[in-house]
Parts: structure tokens; sequence; C-alpha cells
């Protein structure tokens, strides 16, 4: 029988092949070549970024020119293996000139990313640039509001910051690109289980107590909510958004019970607010406390 990566790789070379042949969009009138995106089938990460450029458009392969060449850098410094990865790209074909896709294209272009994803089921999606960033987060969503900071939707992380081709034209674009790297590895850690959030700030998960007297998470309520309050001075910026807190919660209340097939914890509300009780965004750099109505959903 082969195995699930064998069969990666095949699902992922029919999607491939379909691409190659893609007429969608006006796109393909002037590709050399279309451009699927590459890495193996069992990549736990995946990154995504505009369009192909020149020199991917010649060899049909992703992130190969000056913008690849730091892409590689990048990796290289966070020392995960550019062979360990999915690159491809939110369209396949290159943009005339390397404009950037119109709209119609990438909703053309889109439900290849959405059928790679299903077979790779990647555990956290690196967005590199604006683009890809509107294509799977939404197009209300803003790059500079979102990026360096995880976002849990839909069962993985998402992961946004600037493109490479823009930080090899600005040298401060450039810096923050090579920090939203180091946060990247850090959630990469955290999703590999190779850093525990729970050993940033000692004794963070005893500050879980349960309201009106304060109780073990694992007394966790079978049935009925509970109020969780949570100190979140020491969590990692990366971690500063509040899907991901909500997520980190849900982790560390969950370890606290036997595991149990099917039993997810719900977060019903969540507020975070700085030392003295003031409601203040997560990503403050006051933000101290996080304050959760949370119920166990699922199981027998
Ligand atoms: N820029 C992109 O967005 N993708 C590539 O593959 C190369 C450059």
């Amino acid at each position: 029988m082969a195995s699930p990566a064998v069969d990666g790789s095949e699902a992922l070379e029919r999607i491939a092949r379909e691409i190659r042949s893609c007429t969608r969009c006006p796109l393909h009138q002037q590709r050399t070549q279309a451009v699927p995106g590459e890495g193996p089938a069992d990549a736990p990460l995946l990154f995504v970024g505009e369009g192909p450029g020149a020199e991917e458009d010649v060899q049909g392969r992703p992130f190969v020119g000056a913008a690849g060449r730091l892409l590689d850098r990048l990796l290289g410094s966070i020392r995960i293996p550019r062979e360990r990865v999915f690159i491809t790209n939110t369209v396949r074909c290159r943009p005339p000139g390397n404009r950037e896709p119109h709209p119609d294209e990438v909703a053309a272009c889109l439900p290849y990313l959405v059928r790679q994803m299903s077979v790779l089921h990647p555990r956290v999606v690196c967005l590199l640039g604006a683009t890809a960033t509107r294509a799977l987060l939404g197009s209300d969503q803003k790059l500079n509001q979102v990026r360096g900071r995880a976002l849990r939707e839909a069962g993985r992380w998402w992961f946004a910051t600037y493109h490479p081709a823009a930080a090899l034209r600005s040298a401060s674009l450039a810096n923050a690109l090579q920090e939203d790297f180091r946060r990247l590895r850090r959630l990469v850690d955290v999703e590999w289980g190779t850093e525990d959030p729970a050993r940033w700030k000692p004794g963070a998960l005893h500050k879980i107590f349960a309201h009106p007297q304060p109780t073990e998470p694992v007394l966790l309520a079978e049935a009925g909510t509970l109020r969780i309050s949570w100190e979140v001075r020491g969590v990692h910026p990366v971690f500063r958004t509040e899907s991901a807190l909500a997520e980190l919660l849900r982790r560390f209340v969950l370890r606290q019970r036997p595991a149990e097939p099917g039993v997810g914890l719900e977060v019903l509300k969540l507020e975070t607010t700085d030392g003295s009780g003031r409601p203040v965004p997560p990503e403050n750099p006051d933000c101290a406390h996080l304050h959760a109505e949370v119920r166990l959903v699922g199981g027998a």
C-alpha cells in the first residue's frame, strides 16, 4: 500500500499538471510556463507569494529569482530547510511586467491553492505580501495591521509578513521581515512541540482560575461554562492576537484533562485588559490579562 506521503505527492502532481495547462484567466496567454509550486506533500509549513516573476516564468519553479534568494536566506536564518516547506503563489502565471494580479485572476487561481492545501494540510501558512494576505485572509485585511502575528482560523495558523521583493527595495522592510521570520520560527516551534509556551512565564498556568473559588482547570465542568483569567504578560508577541490567545488557552486547559477524542474547548467570550483592568487589545504592550468564558464541547 502506498504511504500517505506518496499518495499526497501524486495528488499534488495531478494538480500541478492541471495548473500547467490552465487557461482559466488571461494570464496564461503570455506565460512561458505556469509555476504550480514545489515542496514535499507532508510539508508542515506553506509559503504563499504573489505570482511568478521573470525567472520563475522561465524555470517553472517558485521563488528562484532575487526575491527567492532572499527567501532562502531568511529560511536559513531560522534554520528551516527550503526542502521541508511547500512554496507556491496566489497566481501561477506571471502577470505582465510583474504587475499586481487582478482580483479576477486571483479568484480564478485560488481553487488550485485550496486543493493543494487539502492535500498538504499545512499546520502553518505564511503569507508573503499584501496580495496573498488579501486573497487568503480577506480583501479588507491590511498587511500592516496583521503582519508578524499568528492568527488562528479554520484549524490552522496563518502568519502574514512583507513580500521579500518589497524588502529588497527597503532596508527598514528588510529588518521588519527578518524580525517577522524570527517570530515565525517561534510559532513553528510551538506548533512542532519544540517550545512549550506554558514555560514562558513560570506559573502562568496556575494563574488560570475559576470563579468564585480558584479551581484547577482539570475540574472544568462537563456542562456549563467557566470563567478563566490568565496572566498573559509573558506570552511571546507573535501570539498577541485574540484568536492565537484563545487557541493557546484551549491547549493549556485541555492539556489538564485526560485526552478524550473529540473533546474541545469553545471560547464563548474573550477580553484582554491591562494591569488595572482597563480593556486593551492583545497586541498592546500593556496587555496583562485575558478573561475568557469557555465551555467543553464534543466527546461522548
Ligand atoms: N515573487 C513571488 O511572489 N513569487 C515568486 O515565485 C517569485 C517572486
